[in-house]
């Protein structure tokens, strides 16, 4: 196991009702907020009027900011900066899914800053203080609302890039109320549950040795997706099914499943350039994609991809043949995401033309930077990779 420091100082709140604290949570931080909002959602569910109401008991005066998109765009975030200067608003809530909350996350890191907020997303300055952030989470997906980081698109030139900063940009609070998440529509619901399986199989995937314990706590949580995802599809009003899913999205993201081992995350920057270009839901990139990347890299460890085969996907260890029931555990996993309506192939996902070298250059810096920990991936390998998830490079099977 790996040296670590752990600590998660976010404050959650979870269960029925719990939006009806946010104004007294709040106002413990600030008695004039940016309230950031979506696309509309939580008008439409009754949630805003509650938060509004919360925050006017508390005697907490809040300014509107609406209209957080998926893949939260820059230019919004840079009207939040100015709205935080103008108004002198030194909070920020965000009510909504992790769009809402990494565009609160950025407005939050840009306000204190004297430069450009994207400067932080191209390495060329470091966070160095931050508004606080509270948030009351409405889909389980992104773990943003523990999270120290954010992401962001630059529509100049489609780049979606992440930023971490694990001592400012973790929410001071977060509430889940899992009733809160009974009106997503099943598509962003499974979207939501690739993406949390995602964030476990980012940190499954390590050469770090003797991570028992962090192993069983991430095949916890995909065993717990697996049960309860089709519970909330099949019924949608199920809040112990909804309950277990919200708390599995925080988990996965969270950190503490990951700590003594390093994590690998070459899959979210790939897909970060499918979400930039494309526009398509993050965690519909991730299905797609992280079927491909576990083919390419199956030689590097078989052993690993044989237990996840094992112990996530209750198969029979082929101990003749320990590849194929590595191939099976992954057949299993893009089976699952297929029975829960998500993407198999770029294809099915709307994308018919090959801009898979330009979506590598860019993932890669122009090839300066390799992609991944697990396995260091160079520029040519994530074409493989974009290449394997496609229709034709499917049926190629395994090739590195
Ligand atoms: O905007 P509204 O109208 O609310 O609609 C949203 C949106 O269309 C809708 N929705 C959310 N809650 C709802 C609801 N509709 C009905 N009822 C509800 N209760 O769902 C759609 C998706 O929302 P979004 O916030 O985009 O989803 P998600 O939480 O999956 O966030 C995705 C973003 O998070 C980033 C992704 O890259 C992507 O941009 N990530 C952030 C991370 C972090 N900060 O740590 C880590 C992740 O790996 C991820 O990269
Ligand atoms: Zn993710």
């Amino acid at each position: 196991m790996d040296n670590f420091t752990y600590q998660n100082g976010t404050k959650i709140l979870f269960g029925r009702g719990t939006e009806t604290e946010v104004g007294v949570e709040t106002k413990k931080h600030s008695s004039k907020v940016l309230l950031h909002t979506g696309m509309g959602s939580i008008k439409r569910t009754g949630l805003f009027d509650a938060v509004v109401s919360s925050l006017e008991k508390a005697g907490v005066a809040w300014v509107e900011l609406a209209g957080a998109q998926p893949n939260p765009r820059l230019s919004l975030v840079h009207k939040g900066i100015q709205m935080c200067r103008e108004q002198k608003l030194d909070f920020i809530l965000a009510v909504g899914g992790g769009s809402v909350i990494d565009s609160a996350k950025a407005i939050a890191a840009g306000v204190p800053y004297q430069g450009d907020v994207w400067d932080f997303f191209v390495g060329k300055a470091k966070v160095t203080s931050a508004l606080p952030v509270g948030t009351v989470l409405t889909i389980p997906a992104a773990g943003s609302e523990t999270s120290g980081s954010t992401v962001v698109t630059n529509e100049d030139g489609n780049y979606k890039k992440g930023l971490t900063s694990e001592e400012f940009l973790r929410p001071v609070f977060s509430i889940l109320n899992p009733e809160l998440t009974k009106t997503l529509p099943v598509y962003e619901t499974a979207v939501g549950a690739a993406d949390i399986m995602s964030h476990v199989f980012e940190r499954y995937f390590t050469n770090s040795q003797n991570v028992d314990f962090s192993d069983r706590l991430c095949e916890a949580v995909l065993k717990g997706v697996i049960r309860n995802l089709p519970l909330v599809l099949a019924k949608p009003q199920d809040y112990d099914a909804r309950a277990e899913l919200m708390w599995l999205g925080t988990q996965a993201h969270s950190d503490l499943i990951g700590m003594g081992r390093v994590g690998d995350w070459a899959t979210h920057d790939i897909e970060h350039e499918l979400s930039g270009i494309y526009d398509v839901p993050h965690g519909a990139g991730l299905a797609v994609m992280f079927p491909a990347w576990m083919k390419f890299n199956l030689n590097h460890d078989l052993d690993r991809f044989c237990q996840l085969a094992v112990r996530v996907w209750n198969l029979e260890m082929d101990h003749k043949n320990p590849k194929k029931t590595a191939l099976e555990g992954i057949a299993k996993l893009q089976g699952f995401w297929a029975s829960c309506g998500l993407a198999t192939s770029l294809e099915k996902l709307g994308i018919h033309d090959n801009r898979y070298a330009e979506m590598a250059e860019k993932a890669t810096g122009k090839g300066k930077r390799k992609l991944g920990n697990f396995v260091k991936l160079e520029q040519k390998d994530v074409v493989s990779i974009y290449e394997l998830a496609s229709e034709k490079g499917a049926s190629l099977g395994a090739t590195r």
